[in-house]
């Protein structure tokens, strides 16, 4: 099939009812009559009982994705003589069960704001084993932060040297901090996700590194555990990382003449599948690679191999993680080409859209998706799955092909909605925020639930008073 509205990457699937390999959580599967089930747990059932939107988290695949980041960094980390510590990027997706789950696997926790500290701390974190993050973090963040005794606080800026210091002095704590630098190195992806380049927010510049660093060490409340780096998000390959590497351990050498430099913490940004023709390049190369440049040129700067940090927040959470949709109006859209020619996109309204999936609108990323609820030969047609706001942008599927007879009632699965879906929701023109379930060995659980007409209405402090 001939289709110019579609981008060349996107060819008709085989086998239409398949599951692609890579996109989806570990234990999906399409049982004998055709319906798609997660952790045991058929999308039929979750619909029914919890409704759709709905996020759905295998837990076995997240945890496993947690389990594996900490095992092919310890022992990347153990071959280069040194250790690794993983911090789970909570932006990605936030709640007390995820929490639970990357900290029984062994990975510390990364929070850019005091809501997401509360929710760590709330379901148990240890404080010791957080990072704080954030290019604008308020004084009540950083004294909340010292107080509970966070066991880093990444400084972003010059100024914020002194406001950590009185924050961590009035508690009376020394407390452990990193220095964000930002690398210039320009990683490949959208330009929106790339977050070390030069003209930007985050971060400071290489050659103010040595003035602020002897600044956190002139402060007696102010512990330097050393440089931090984050080059961008969704990067395949390896180039990004080890550039950055080896551009920050070159200031971290000069840095250790002066003073101790225990750790380096190389970010996240470890990027997933999201369509069929995404290849996602294997954690343990990465690790493989950053550590054995890392010892290579620690052994040329003649210092020790520091201890490494990692942040990965969508690599952990992405793939386990699916969107159940109901499908609703279905309109068949002939679009004329530049050549006069007219060929038909079917736009699939769903029940709900760029409110609990931001990232198409916000970075035209591209997904896939899966007619779920049941198996069909029908021929595939071109499609676009759009959302119920009124948006034209409102998209949440670009490109997919499914099959003709899709049909109202029927549900799609989005696979790889795990990581800044839930975390990016929102309640534009007032939908409510979608459930969030986990399931696991035929079981589901509720993690958060659905937002309710009275969560709308409660913030709106005039809805009850007299209306004159
Ligand atoms: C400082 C920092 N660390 C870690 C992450 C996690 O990135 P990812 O989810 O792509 O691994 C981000 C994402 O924006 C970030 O800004």
């Amino acid at each position: 099939m001939s289709n110019s509205l579609i981008p060349a990457w996107l060819t008709p699937p085989a086998d239409a009812n398949a599951l692609a390999a890579g996109l989806w959580p570990a234990t999906a599967r399409r049982d004998d009559s055709g319906v798609l089930s997660v952790g045991g747990v058929s999308v039929a059932q979750l619909a029914a009982e919890f409704g759709t939107p709905l996020y759905v988290y295998d837990e076995d695949d997240v945890r496993g994705a947690a389990r594996r980041m900490r095992d092919v960094f310890d022992s990347a980390a153990h071959a280069a003589g040194t250790h690794a510590h993983v911090y789970y990027a909570s932006k990605a997706f936030l709640s007390a069960a995820v929490v639970r789950w990357v900290r029984d696997e062994g990975l510390r926790l990364d929070v850019a704001s005091s809501g997401e500290l509360e929710v760590a701390l709330a379901a148990g974190m240890n404080p010791a084993h957080i990072g704080l993050h954030g290019n604008n973090k308020s004084d009540a963040e950083l004294l909340r932060a010292a107080s509970v005794g966070v066991g880093s606080i990444v400084i972003d800026s010059a100024e914020e040297v002194q406001r950590v210091a009185r924050a961590a002095a009035t508690v009376g704590a020394v407390q452990r901090v990193r220095l964000r630098v930002n690398s210039g190195v320009h990683a490949s992806t959208h330009e929106y996700l790339a977050t070390a380049r030069e003209d930007q927010k985050f971060g400071v510049s290489l050659d103010q590194v040595a003035s602020i660093v002897a600044a956190i060490r002139a402060e007696s409340s102010l512990e330097f555990l050393g440089l931090h780096s984050h080059i961008g998000s969704q990067i395949f390959g390896v180039a990004g990382f080890r550039e950055a590497a080896a551009r920050l351990l070159t200031v971290h050498a000069d840095l250790l003449a002066t003073g101790p430099v225990p750790e380096l913490n190389l970010g996240g940004g470890f990027g997933i599948a999201y369509t069929r023709a995404d290849v996602a390049t294997d954690i343990a190369d990465i690790a493989n690679a950053m550590l054995t440049d890392i010892a290579g040129l620690c052994a040329e700067h003649g210092i020790p191999v520091p201890a490494i940090a990692v942040e990965p927040g969508r690599s952990i959470v992405g793939r386990g993680g699916i969107t159940l949709y109901t499908v609703g109006t279905i309109k068949p859209v002939g679009v004329t080409l530049d050549d006069g020619s007219t060929q038909t996109r079917t736009y699939v309204s769903v029940d709900g859209g760029m409110s609990d999936n931001m990232r198409t609108a916000l970075y035209k990323a591209e997904y896939s998706a899966l007619l779920a609820s049941r198996a069909s030969n029908s021929e595939p047609i071109v499609t676009r799955i759009v959302g119920k706001h009124c948006e034209s942008g409102d998209i949440v599927v670009l490109n997919e092909f499914l099959p003709g007879d899709i049909h109202r009632d029927d549900l799609v699965a989005i696979p790889a909605t795990g990581a800044y879906c839930a975390s990016l929701a929102n309640n534009y023109n007032f939908l409510m925020r979608p459930a969030v379930v986990s399931v696991r060995g035929g079981e589901a659980r509720l993690m958060v639930r659905r937002d309710t007409v009275a969560d709308l209405l409660e913030r709106d402090m005039e809805i009850g008073k007299d209306s004159q």
